[in-house]
Parts: structure tokens; C-alpha cells; sequence
């Protein structure tokens, strides 16, 4: 049975964490939700880890319905969320509306995610109104990494976490259904997330918030060269797939892989007279 906004409310308040990993291919997806993951955010982090751009600024729409329809292939029990990438909820409500849609019926998620507070109030209520599910975003917001000066705690002043307070209770009253917090001090995140009714996801935001999201490429150690501040590699799957690839290598080489078992056979008798 697929997990609905109503059960991850539930979990709020009865105190149970709520876990969120990226995924964006059906193979991936179908582990994440096959070990019992609430929620699988189709984040538009897949421009850096999925396609090598810079940051989340290049990635289209289009990007992102391709992968989350394969995300929603795997994904049998979990929440799907779809992240909203840049300039597709920006201009006007009409076309926010429209975006969102298109993750729902092109993309098969059940909810979608967009950045920003007091700003994008208007368009989170419309969507939540046409009965497409909003997940916010608040703190470090990457597609706005511009105007931020780049990745960095969001909150510090008493100015900017008074905003932040007021962003969270803004979209909460927007009906948004969770927010996700990123790069925020951990006192201050405990504070929103014990202000506001609805689940506060965190990354970077210290162990108060009620769930955690992390990214699965960063929790995998698939990339070996950058490990964010706020990541934990679980596991160091860069370290064994290079040493499964040169191995491969060395075997294709060597003429030891592949071996008879791997190959189809055929009767002897029928090759015998081709000869
Ligand atoms: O795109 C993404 O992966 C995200 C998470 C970091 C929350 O927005």
C-alpha cells in the first residue's frame, strides 16, 4: 500500500522519523522502496549527479520527467516526489499549475516539490487546490544559488531565521504537506519543526527535524571526490565498482571472461555441416 501525506502526518505526530532518498532511475527506485523508504524525492540534483551539469539551474523539465517516470516505475509502496526544476513554476501561476500537472499525469509521482516561502505561497495553494500534493523547500535553496553566493547556512541572524519561521508557517498555510530544510543551524530547525504542523524534512539541518533527506549518490559514495558537509557515505560503492570494472578488464583481456557458461550452446552436428 502506498504511503499517503495523510500517514506521513501521522508519523509527525507520533514521533516516528520519516527517511527521504533521491532516486532517479527505475533500478534504483525499486531497492529504495523494496527496503521500506517512506519517500523518494526525483530531485533536480540528477543535473549534478545524473548528468554532469554545475549546478540545478540547466535542468528541464522534460529532464525531469523522463527520469521520474522511471522512478515511478520501481517505486510500488513509496511517496513520489517530483522536484520542480527552475523557471517552471516562476512566471506565473497558470504555468506552475501546468508543470505540476505534467509531473503527475506524464510523470506517475503522487506530489510535487518546489523552493521558496512567502513567494511562491500564491502558486503552492493553486496546485494543492487542483489536488496535486506540495512539498516545500526553505533554507539553502539550490536553484537560487546565485542569489545566495552559493551553498551555505540559511538562518543565522535573527532577520533571516525570523523570515525562515515565517516562510515555514507561509507554506504550511498554503497547504503545503512537508518542508524540506536544508542548511539550516540545528537549533533553528528543531524550532520550525516543532512550530509548524506539517513534517519538516532536513538535510543539513541537524537531528531534531522529523525525517531526514539525503541524496543517493552521496549516501552510496558513488562520487569519490566530493562528500558534502551534511552527507554520510553509507557504503563506498565508487571503490567497488572500479575495482569490478578493471577486473572486468583484466578478464576480457586475458580471454577468462566470458567462459562456455556464458554463451548459448547449440548441437555440435548442425555447426559441422556449415563448415
Ligand atoms: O534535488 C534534490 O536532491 C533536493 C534535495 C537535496 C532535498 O532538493
Amino acid at each position: 500500500m502506498r504511503i499517503t501525506i495523510g500517514k506521513l502526518m501521522e508519523m509527525k505526530q507520533q514521533g516516528e522519523k520519516i527517511s527521504m532518498l533521491t532516486a532517479y532511475d527505475y533500478s534504483t527506485a525499486r531497492l529504495i522502496d523494496e527496503a521500506g523508504i517512506p519517500l523518494i524525492l526525483v530531485g533536480d540534483s540528477l543535473g549534478m549527479v545524473m548528468l554532469g551539469y554545475d549546478s540545478t539551474i540547466p535542468v528541464t523539465i522534460d529532464e525531469m520527467i523522463h527520469h521520474t517516470k522511471a522512478v515511478s516505475r520501481g517505486a510500488k509502496n513509496a511517496l513520489v516526489v517530483g522536484d520542480m526544476p527552475f523557471m517552471t513554476y516562476h512566471t506565473s501561476v497558470e504555468e506552475a499549475l501546468r508543470n505540476a500537472g505534467r509531473f503527475l499525469q506524464e510523470g506517475g509521482c503522487q506530489t510535487v516539490k518546489l523552493e521558496g516561502g512567502e513567494a511562491v505561497a500564491e502558486k503552492v495553494s493553486r496546485i494543492v487546490a487542483a489536488g496535486i500534493p506540495v512539498m516545500g523547500h526553505l533554507g539553502y535553496t539550490p536553484q537560487s544559488t546565485h542569489q545566495l553566493g552559493g551553498p551555505k547556512a540559511v538562518g543565522k541572524s535573527t532577520e533571516a531565521a525570523a523570515q525562515l519561521i515565517k516562510d515555514a508557517k507561509i507554506l504550511e498555510e498554503a497547504g503545503a504537506f512537508a518542508i524540506v530544510l536544508e542548511l539550516v543551524p540545528a537549533p533553528l530547525a528543531k524550532l520550525i519543526t516543532e512550530k509548524v504542523s506539517v513534517p519538516i524534512i532536513g538535510i543539513g539541518a541537524g537531528k531534531d527535524c522529523d525525517g531526514q533527506v539525503q541524496v543517493i549518490n552521496d549516501l552510496l559514495g558513488l562520487i569519490s571526490d566530493f562528500v558534502p558537509k551534511h552527507a554520510k557515505q553509507y557504503a563506498r560503492l565508487c571503490d567497488t565498482i572500479r575495482f569490478a570494472i578493471t577486473e572486468y578488464i583484466t578478464e576480457v583481456k586475458a580471454g577468462t571472461f566470458p567462459t562456455a557458461e556464458h554463451s548459448p550452446t547449440m548441437d555440435e552436428s548442425i555447426l559441422n555441416n556449415l563448415k
